[in-house]
């Protein structure tokens, strides 16, 4: 009941013009660390959260399963981890990178990439430390919400998963995205719930608008083999032979959010 009538509330509200963000972002970042280490008890009940060597194999351009008996990771991350495989960057930059996981995955399945997160949270990165010492001196602090800073390296790709979703106070969500373009030479990856911003509409507008300083601009999407599993975005400065994403109705119309 709850669910549906969040989607009417969701349905009847209309999304903000742009640049007219409203509210606040979704969770207090001061605090939110408490609940996240929850969150990822509850996650570890049933998702491998951090892998280790020989859990999942990437060939033929596919990250799968190799263990038996091993939980699955979460799909999101699956697809996540996948994609940035298939991309075979040099580096990347996890934006709001939270304990470290993905990070501490990408590098075991790719060793060659190198890799960089930035949160906002010092009690986060704290987390991030004790989970993975490994990860000493590869992530530090950033509010992706102010301007940008030449203390954050510039990489091929940068990503986020479920970060976006959550900042929803003023333009701050505009900020994040061109911090994240003015980071990533090739391509910005994201894995966030399609409903809460007008991703794709966004995206294009603010590379008319030149706040994107890429030459050229092309929006993908990849779905997920699951039935009813989010998909994934690829801004990239190159063509790639993946689906163009041409609205973000395509993101929201037929999967659940995330
Ligand atoms: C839902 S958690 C996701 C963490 C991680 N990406 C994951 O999938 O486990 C959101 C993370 O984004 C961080 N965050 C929120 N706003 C941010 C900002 N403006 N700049 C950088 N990090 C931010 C939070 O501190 C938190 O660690």
């Amino acid at each position: 009941m709850k669910r549906l009538l969040d989607l009417v509330r969701r349905w009847r509200t209309p999304r903000p013009e742009f640049g007219a963000g409203t509210g606040n972002d979704e969770y207090d970042w001061r605090i939110y660390h408490e609940e996240y280490r929850a969150r990822m008890v509850d996650l570890e009940r049933l998702h491998t959260t951090v892998l280790r060597d020989g859990d999942y194999t990437f060939g033929d351009e596919r990250l799968t399963l190799a263990r038996s008996g091993l939980l699955p990771l979460h799909e999101n991350h699956r697809l996540l981890y996948e994609t940035v495989c298939q991309l075979n960057p040099a580096s990347v930059l996890e934006i709001g990178c939270g304990a470290g996981d993905h990070l501490a995955n990408i590098k075991l399945l790719a060793p060659s990439i190198q890799i960089h997160g930035r949160d906002r949270s010092e009690n986060q990165l704290r987390f991030l430390r004790e989970r993975h010492p490994e990860l000493d001196g590869v992530a530090g602090v950033f509010d992706a919400t102010m301007p940008w800073s030449n203390l954050v390296p510039t990489v091929d790709v940068c990503f986020t998963q479920a970060v976006l979703t959550h900042i929803q106070l003023g333009n701050s969500h505009f900020v994040t995205l061109a911090n994240m373009f003015r980071a990533a030479a090739r391509q910005v990856i994201l894995m966030e719930n399609w409903t809460k911003h007008s991703f794709h509409a966004d995206i294009t507008r603010m590379f008319a608008e030149r706040m994107i300083s890429w030459p050229r601009l092309f929006l993908y999407y990849r779905a997920s083999d699951v039935p009813r599993q989010p998909h994934i975005v690829v801004a990239s400065a190159t063509e790639l032979p993946y689906t163009p994403l041409l609205d973000d109705e395509t993101l929201t119309r037929s999967v659940p959010p995330i």
